[in-house]
């Protein structure tokens, strides 16, 4: 196989990226990895400003670009071609790395591809692990939450997915109500590793209904009825009542992933596939009591279970320029037409899903 050195491009969120990726015959290289994050520009704002976001992607996309280069040691005119997320996101965000991307190919007359965000995380098992199509991949993060199946670089069949909110925007709605610091996903985890998951009882949403769907916006809504009956009682909430808070709800949105996994796991075994496979990716799937659930219901199903290391889990342009590399491979070229999308589903076929969450539109 022809070795090919892409790089890529990310800032449809609030993480400005660049990679150099590496293949050949042999597994991926990443060659660099350069992401920058913004929670300190959002921060005050307690959730992710577009305009804010794009702004500071319009101004570090150059030098993200440079870093990315100059630790992979490569000059542009050492590429393959540019590989650069085109949706779906922030719109602001997506404009400013598709631009950029445009002005090198128009620079240099290499290559530019347009890659699904989405299909940058549902690829990762493929870069960090070589992963075997078809596989099953639960991509559950502040802005995503879905089931695909992925069966090829271009071909995937969602499953099911969040209705409105993602798990992460949960998390981090939960932590705001308790007073815990902001991404709240690690600080609840903690504080649920000391409480009692059975004293409040949360509903688990969506599970009396049949199929993948799930919804995490009344847990939110659950979570601050239940701390308001407390407070209203003892006018205020002890370190035991957070902690007791935190883990009933971590523990319903564990049931629901579990729950929702498995049937997941179904649909996806019953075309047979030759090495069964569920693998994660987003930043949730940093939780360790989520991890532990989806390893168990993997390990009753027979099916392994993949969490690549979580800084390619989360955002990042490794993935966008491995995508890349798989769409090469296909002869599959954008020309300076290619448009930024807010939206833009994975799975073509199936039906779009409602609602737009902090993090930006949902596909
Ligand atoms: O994938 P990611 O870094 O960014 C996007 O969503 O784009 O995911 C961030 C989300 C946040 O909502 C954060 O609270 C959540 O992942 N998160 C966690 C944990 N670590 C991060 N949620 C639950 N448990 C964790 N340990
Ligand atoms: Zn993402």
């Amino acid at each position: 196989m022809k070795t090919l050195t892409l790089l890529g491009i990310e800032s449809s969120c609030d993480d400005t990226a660049a990679a150099v990726v590496r293949q050949g015959d042999g597994p991926a290289q990443i060659l660099s990895s350069v992401v920058l994050g913004q929670n300190a520009l959002h921060q005050p704002f307690g959730g992710v400003v577009p305009e804010i976001a794009a702004r500071a992607h319009a101004e570090r996309l150059d030098g993200c670009v440079a870093q990315a280069l100059a630790e992979a040691g490569l000059a542009l005119h050492q590429l393959d071609a540019i590989a650069v997320t085109a949706g779906p996101g922030l719109i602001g965000g997506v404009i400013s790395g598709v631009m950029l991307a445009k002005g090198i190919c128009a620079a240099t007359g290499l290559p530019l591809i347009g890659v699904n965000h989405l299909a940058g995380h549902a690829l990762t098992p493929r870069l960090t692990d070589g992963a075997r199509f078809p596989y099953l991949m639960l991509l559950v993060s502040g802005g995503h939450c879905q089931f695909l199946v992925v069966h090829g670089p271009q071909e995937f069949t969602r499953l099911g997915g969040t209705i409105d909110d993602a798990p992460g925007e949960a998390f981090d709605k939960t932590a705001r109500l308790l007073g815990l610091p902001q991404p709240g996903g690690p600080a609840v985890q903690a504080q649920a590793a000391q409480g009692d998951a059975s004293r409040f009882a949360l509903p688990r949403p969506l599970l009396d209904r049949p199929g993948c769907d799930m919804s995490f916006s009344g847990l939110k809504t659950a979570i601050l009825r239940a701390r308001d009956g407390v407070v209203a009682e003892k006018s205020g909430l002890t370190r035991q009542d957070r902690a007791d808070l935190c883990a009933s709800f971590q523990a319903a949105v564990v049931d629901v992933l579990a729950e929702k996994t498995r049937r997941a796991l179904q649909a996806y075994l019953a075309d047979a596939p030759v090495a069964p496979l569920l693998a994660v990716a987003g930043g949730v799937a940093a939780n360790t009591a989520i991890r532990a659930a989806l390893q168990e219901v993997c390990a009753q199903a027979d099916v392994a279970f993949l969490a690549p290391p979580l800084a390619l889990c989360t955002d990042n342009a490794a993935m966008i320029a491995y995508a890349g590399i798989e769409r090469f491979r296909l002869g599959q070229y954008d020309t300076m037409a290619l448009a930024a999308r807010p939206r833009w589903p994975l799975d073509q076929h199936s039906p779009s899903l409602l609602g737009s969450g902090k993090k930006g539109a949902k596909a």
